[in-house]
């Protein structure tokens, strides 16, 4: 019997892997310009990575995959960078190395969600960290990267927005005035925002059920409680934004899905039809106790990731031409199964010059050899009969113009060269 893919997991076939090709090269591209170097972590780790008292988000209580290894160690698969690239962070103490470190990451991350359209249980994120510091230019900065990173893309239809959750205090004392907020609304909201009102009343805020509850819509909003300090923290960054003139817009009740964060969050949302919920294509902001509570120093930071199938839904949707898959430089027809040898010898020859090149496995008659290599989008036919092998040449195609010239074999690589240009 045939076994399926897991739910809410997909393959990336051949016809399709160039696009994925594509976007982790202008990743690695645009990152490369922000000096930002890449970081590669473990796609599982210990459970309290991720399972920390603080840590009260839906992703991490209901949506991680948690098992026990065969020597009973709690494991977890990453539904997300930010933690295991901190634990690396600490373990690693790269803080006495650089005062400010800054690392982007790219990989499968998973979460156990319904899986819908732009949703899945297995997604690749790419993701930065800029981890040791705080300063709004550097919240400013990556906001600003987020920004050309879609840009450089194509995408249009894209909304950049920012909130401020102030600093711990104002956190704090925001929770609060939002527990008090929603104690009289209690019997309304769903069974999860009852423990959340108790532990963590940010979070209803973001539920998936009660978002369209009036007490919800009328909540106060971080904005309304930050302090002096926050406030001013909050201006510069948006200082830092203001000249660069790029858009966005202050979003007041943007608090995001997981609990790390203080001072600055960001979303990145497409404008795109049939998108619903799946329409945030990133996020992130500042988080200030995340590397103390891995067990690292009293250090800041900020970050965001990227889901990329959802980037590469709305270059879709966006009808974007970023990306083409390679074409062949030249295919090798064969008349004479005897010619095989030479042609195995010519095709070593022109991939030694990185001639992108292939023939035929199947002993197919010339028409279905013909029929491969157009399929194929090979610019040049190269034919091997044995009538031209006897004079020492073969007969190369142009598949555009359909002109066909006889070239001696030693010269074919030469010839080919020329026309292609390379
Ligand atoms: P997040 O908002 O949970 O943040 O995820 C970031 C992005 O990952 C989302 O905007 C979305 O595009 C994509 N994503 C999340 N879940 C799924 C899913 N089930 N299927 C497909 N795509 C998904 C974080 O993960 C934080 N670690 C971001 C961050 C970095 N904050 C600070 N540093």
């Amino acid at each position: 019997m045939a076994i399926n893919k897991i739910k809410g997991t997909y393959d990336v076939l051949p016809n399709e892997s160039y696009l994925w090709q594509a976007l982790e090269q202008k990743i690695r591209d645009i990152l490369g310009l922000y000096n930002m170097k890449e970081m590669r972590t473990p796609i599982m780790e210990y459970s309290d990575v991720f399972h920390r008292h603080t840590e009260l988000s839906d992703m991490v209580t209901k949506e991680t995959y948690n098992f026990d290894d065969r020597g009973n160690r709690k494991l977890t698969l990453r539904p997300e960078g930010t933690a295991g690239i901190i634990r690396s962070y600490v373990e690693n103490k790269l803080y006495t190395s650089q005062e400010l470190e800054k690392v982007y990451y790219i990989g499968p991350n998973f979460r156990y969600e319904r899986p819908q359209k732009g949703r899945y249980r297995q997604f690749y994120q790419f993701g930065v960290e800029a981890i040791g510091t705080i300063d709004p230019a550097l919240d400013a900065e990556l906001i600003i990267l987020a920004y050309d990173f879609i840009k450089r893309l194509g995408l249009k239809g894209v909304r950049v927005r920012i909130n401020s959750l102030g600093n711990e205090k104002s956190r704090d004392t925001y929770q609060e005035a939002l527990k008090n907020y929603f104690i009289p609304h209690k019997d309304e909201l769903c069974e999860d925002c009852k423990v959340r009102l108790e532990k963590n009343p940010l979070r209803i805020l973001d539920c998936k059920v009660d978002h369209n509850h009036k007490a919800v819509k009328n909540a106060p909003t971080p904005q309304d409680y930050l302090d002096t300090e926050s406030r001013a923290y909050f201006k510069k960054v948006l200082d830092h934004l203001n000249i660069t003139k790029i858009s966005y817009e202050i979003a007041p009740k943007l608090v995001r899905g997981l609990d790390y964060y203080s001072h600055t969050v960001f979303e990145i949302e497409a404008d795109i039809e049939g998108f619903g919920a799946q329409n945030v294509l990133g996020g992130g902001g500042r988080y200030q106790n995340l590397v103390s509570e891995l067990g690292g120093p009293n250090l800041g930071g900020i970050g965001f990731a990227f889901g990329m199938e959802r980037l590469l839904l709305a270059l879709e949707a966006e009808n974007v031409d970023f990306a083409k898959e390679k074409e062949l430089d030249a295919y090798v027809i064969v008349f004479d199964e005897n010619l095989k040898t030479i042609a195995t010898n010519i095709l070593y020859e022109l991939r030694l010059a990185n001639l992108i090149c292939d023939t035929n496995f199947t002993q197919k008659a010339f028409k279905g050899q013909l029929k491969q290599a157009l399929k194929m989008k090979a610019k040049y036919l190269i034919i091997l009969g044995d009538e031209e092998y006897q004079k020492g040449v073969v007969g190369i195609k142009d598949t555009k113009t359909e002109l066909q010239e006889e070239v001696l074999i030693p010269k074919i690589k030469k010839y080919l060269l020329e026309k292609l240009e390379k």
